[in-house]
């Protein structure tokens, strides 16, 4: 997991077969799930060098049969930089930069559907990544969906790509309340609150393809919960370049991984090339801890 400031793998040794680490690919796109380390100890700097590879090779990252308390859960996340504050997620009482994801249990589906998105790009420099750790999970439902931006970018055609290349794209905290997918957002109150965000978060831009810092590749940077526009264009041309950008890069089966969880799996994911959207498909109680850790890479 490796973060401008920390290690980079050697990428000339990444063909080599990992030695400590036993990785099962989730599927073509992305993910692995990954055997062989107890996160709630020490990272020895072998076992670290295997993970920071993996996190490059796969970008999502399962870990199963954990056992992670709250402070194990931070001190892990300790262990790959700072961690960052969420402002849209209640702190678990108690215990800084830990969150609390809570389904709502109950007879009703969760609304926690919040759809694709990537963390934080309204920011100048957004979450390198994430550890989401399944406390308590109902026996079926609530999976994870994560696409490949790098893939995604790979998907398209040489003259759409060209295109993509030369443009730049606005992200806008506010588009979060206002996004159809997050109508059961968009109360007045949430709506305000994004408001007062927005004078600490004005606008920003973003180029719509990047070059990942570590591994060199280009990925698609779009965002459905906060892109509001492409630079240069009229509301309505943006619109439509959006809406198929953000339709290929969520909508393809080719280019994601799928997550279930089960009491004590830990996931990670480079939150910079990498999409995520939860399912709404339970209504029993599915309890979360969320650990995320502050980018130091500005998109470019
Ligand atoms: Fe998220």
């Amino acid at each position: 997991m490796a973060q401008a400031q920390l290690r980079v793998p050697d990428l000339a040794a990444c063909a080599a077969p990992y030695r400590i680490l036993k990785v099962r690919r989730l599927t073509g796109a992305l993910g692995a799930e990954i055997e062989g380390v107890d996160l709630s100890q020490h990272i020895p700097a072998d076992v670290r060098a295997e993970l920071d590879r993996a996190v490059l090779d796969f970008a999502v990252l399962v870990f199963r049969n954990q056992t992670l308390s709250p402070a194990a859960l931070k001190r892990l996340g300790e262990q790959f930089g700072e961690i960052e504050e969420e402002p849209f997620i209640p702190k678990l009482e108690g215990h800084e930069g830990v969150y609390l994801l809570q389904g709502s249990g109950g007879a009703r589906l969760s609304t926690q559907n919040l759809h694709w998105h990537v963390d934080h790009s309204y920011r100048a420099v957004p979450s390198y990544g994430t550890f989401l750790y399944a406390v308590n999970v109902p026996e079926a439902g609530g999976d994870t969906m994560f696409a490949c931006m790098t893939k995604a970018y790979e998907a398209l055609s040489p003259t759409m790509q060209k295109i993509a290349d030369g443009l730049v794209v606005i992200h806008d905290v506010l588009q979060y309340g206002l996004q159809a997918g997050h109508m059961s957002l968009a109360r007045p109150e949430f709506i305000g609150r994004l408001q007062g965000m927005r004078s600490v978060f004005p606008q920003i831009e973003h180029p719509l393809v990047c070059t990942h810092p570590d591994t060199g590749k280009k990925f698609l940077y779009i965002n459905p919960a906060w892109a509001s526009g492409i630079k240069g264009m009229s509301p309505q041309e943006s619109q439509a370049l959006l809406a198929f950008l953000n339709t290929h890069a969520t909508q393809q089966p080719k280019l994601q991984c799928r997550v279930r969880w089960e009491n004590g799996t830990l996931v990670f994911w480079d939150n910079r090339c990498v999409q995520h959207s939860p399912i709404a498909d339970y209504t029993e109680q599915r309890i979360m801890h969320r650990v995320a850790i502050a980018g130091t890479w500005r998109p470019t």
